[in-house]
């Protein structure tokens, strides 16, 4: 079936993740449990085979023909940053475009007109946007364009990766985030039968929201959604819950969930959405702070994750304990590996890689 773009854009995000298939990644609705388990063993290979100079090398040879254009225009360290180290570690070449302003866009040019411009000159293009729908836009427009490449024996369309999007998407977030939690719980049977408490912003909060998509592939997860009623869960992701047979409780503090709790996912209250002066921040609400004494209060296998970056919701006496079970800083470093397992498979060096890593012992 083919669509204009007027009409992809209509559509509802599932019906979006079955039309682009695998030739972007835009959506956590896309992945299925097989996906899942299968970037956390690449991440997991690449991690261990990139110790090893050997290994390191072989990595950086598989990719330096592809030319990948990092198309932020909305802030970003971790997602920007770790992009471009996994790319540099496959040895590809990047460029970026972070400004609107310094860009033709600034002389009335569309975002369609533009994407496709970029597309002129490269292989990939990661993208953070605030328009929920520019992703939508370039997936089209890439599955439309003349311009395809040769990827692992097939043409194809130029692949899109979102960055995060407005305030709907961050899949390449909720992967790592899965990937954490998939470590984190190794020895207590993985994401299977735990209760995940989701803490802040999850109104606007773009992390939770692909984070929640993704979770429906794992077998008796409970969600426990813990936010002010402004920033509460918004409907839709409910009702994917209700459909999937996920269940839920909306919580009125962080103490009401933290002794059920075998994650606690906080986010930050996602205020560039309410026009605040520049450098103003709205605080966090006291009910749903993690302080130093809710260590106390959490069972002894259970996580705390954070997307960062974070603000007032966390105590900052967290950053250097030794807990083992604050894990927001190893989900950080878990972003690059996951991203280096994206692109791997996105180009089809995947195989090579889990090849080359048997040579050297790794599975
Ligand atoms: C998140 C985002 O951009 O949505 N950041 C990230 O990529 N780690 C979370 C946030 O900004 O709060």
């Amino acid at each position: 079936m083919d669509l204009s773009l007027e009409e992809f854009v209509a559509l509802d995000e599932s019906a979006k993740a079955a039309y682009v298939g695998d030739c972007a990644i835009l959506y956590a609705q896309q992945f299925d449990r097989p996906d899942l388990d299968a970037y956390c063993s690449l991440a997991d290979i690449c991690r261990a085979l990139h110790k090893m100079p050997v290994g390191a090398e072989f990595m950086a040879s598989l990719l330096p023909h592809r030319m990948a254009l990092n198309f932020f225009v909305q802030p970003s360290s971790r997602t920007f940053m770790s992009f471009n180290a996994a790319q540099l570690m496959l040895g590809m070449k990047r460029m970026s475009v972070r400004d609107v302003a310094i860009s033709s866009m600034s002389k009335g040019e569309t975002l369609a007109d533009s994407v496709r411009t970029f597309m002129s000159y490269v292989d990939c293009i990661v993208m953070r946007h605030p328009d929920e729908h520019a992703g939508d836009v370039a997936v089209w427009i890439a599955m439309h364009a003349m311009r395809t490449i040769h990827i692992g024996g097939e043409e194809r369309p130029i692949p899109i990766i979102s960055g995060g999007s407005g305030t709907k998407q961050h899949p390449t977030q909720s992967l790592l985030d899965i990937y954490t939690l998939e470590k984190s719980f190794e020895h207590v049977g993985g994401i299977d039968g735990k209760t995940i408490m989701l803490v802040g912003d999850l109104k606007r909060g773009r992390t939770v929201r692909s984070l929640s998509y993704l979770l429906k592939n794992y077998r008796d997860v409970r969600l426990l959604f813990a936010a002010p009623e402004i920033y509460q869960m918004e409907p839709d992701i409910l009702e994917f819950c209700d459909r999937h047979h996920m269940p839920w409780e909306k919580l009125d503090s962080l103490d009401a969930g933290i002794a059920r709790a075998d994650a606690i996912y906080m986010t930050r209250i996602q205020d560039e959405w309410d026009g605040l002066a520049k450098g103003a921040h709205t605080k966090a609400t006291d009910r749903f702070v993690f302080k130093a004494e809710h260590l106390d209060r959490m069972k002894d296998e259970a996580y705390l994750l954070h997307p960062l970056p974070k603000r007032d919701e966390v105590d900052p006496a967290l950053d250097y304990t030794d807990d083992r079970r604050v894990v927001y800083w190893r989900q950080e470093r878990n972003g690059m590996w996951m991203r280096v397992a994206i692109l791997a498979q996105l180009f089809r060096v995947d195989q090579a890689i889990r090849d080359f890593a048997a040579t050297q012992g790794i599975k």
